[in-house]
Parts: structure tokens; sequence; C-alpha cells
């Protein structure tokens, strides 16, 4: 039975409230988590978190997760639009991705629109704040039951 999510953010995403709450709001990612945990049960999906500033890291913590991940959610911040690498080593992984991110990035400065990971992914939900993570949890858990 497939039901273990890994949840993993990307550069700067430990700042959140403190970044501009017009795009972000002011959950912190702490909160976030514990919102997106308490989510995971109403699922029955286990979520286990993971961030990190360094892009190395990030890629590494993909490499790692064979065996250990069913399903990604993956909110890569601003690598999202240019870090390549995370591409090629999400498509390593051969997991089910949603890419979430709080903000629209579609209404917002045009490099934003790229992203190097979409179509690996099975859904992109954009722009929904922390609900975002909610529709990510349930878009998994329906490919889990498939
Ligand atoms: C973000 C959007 C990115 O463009 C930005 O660089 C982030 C956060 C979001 O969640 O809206 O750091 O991924």
């Amino acid at each position: 039975m497939r039901n273990r999510i890994e949840v993993m953010h990307g550069v700067n995403l430990d700042q959140l409230g403190r970044r501009d709450p017009e795009h972000y709001g002011s959950v912190t990612l702490p909160e976030l988590e514990r919102q997106v945990s308490e989510w995971a049960r109403e699922f029955r999906v286990g979520t286990r978190f993971f961030q990190s500033n360094h892009e190395g890291e990030f890629v590494e913590h993909l490499h790692r997760l064979e065996g250990l991940a069913d399903g990604l959610i993956l909110n890569p911040g601003a690598w999202t639009h240019y870090a390549w690498s995370l591409r090629d080593a999400l498509e390593l992984t051969g997991l089910p991705a949603v890419e979430v991110h709080l903000s629209d990035v579609s209404a917002r400065e045009p490099f934003r629109r790229q992203s190097v990971i979409r179509d690996l992914c099975v859904a992109t939900i954009s722009g929904h704040g922390v609900d975002g993570y909610h529709e990510a949890l349930g878009v998994l858990a329906r490919e889990f039951a498939e």
C-alpha cells in the first residue's frame, strides 16, 4: 500500500512568516508543516518534511528517497524556475509528484512562469496558499488509490 508522502521545501521557504504576506500569507514553515501533517491523517497518508537552502542538499535528498517515499509534494521556491538539476533528480525518483506554490506564479514576474519540473508532475497547484497543500494531498491520495 502506497501512503508515504515526502513534502519538500526549497530555497527561502524556511523564511515564511517574514516574507511578503501579500504573496505568502503570514504562516511560518513549522505551522504549515503542522497543518499539512494534520490534513494527511484525513487522507490516511503519512508525511515527512524536508527543507534546504542548498540546491545540492535538495538534490541529494531526492536521491536518497528510493524505498522511503511513495509520492512527493514539492515547493522548490525560486529553484522551480531555473534549477535543471532538480528536474533531473526528480525524474530519477520515478515518483508521482505535485508541484505547489503558495503564490500565483502565473500572475507575477515573467521569470516565475517557467517551471523546470511542471511536466514531470501529476499536478501543479499555484496561488491557493496553504490550502494548495490540502489539494496536493488529495491528488496523491487519489493517485495511490489507483
Ligand atoms: C514560491 C514561488 C516562487 O516563485 C518563489 O521564488 C518562492 C515561493 C511560492 O510558494 O509561491 O520562493 O514557490
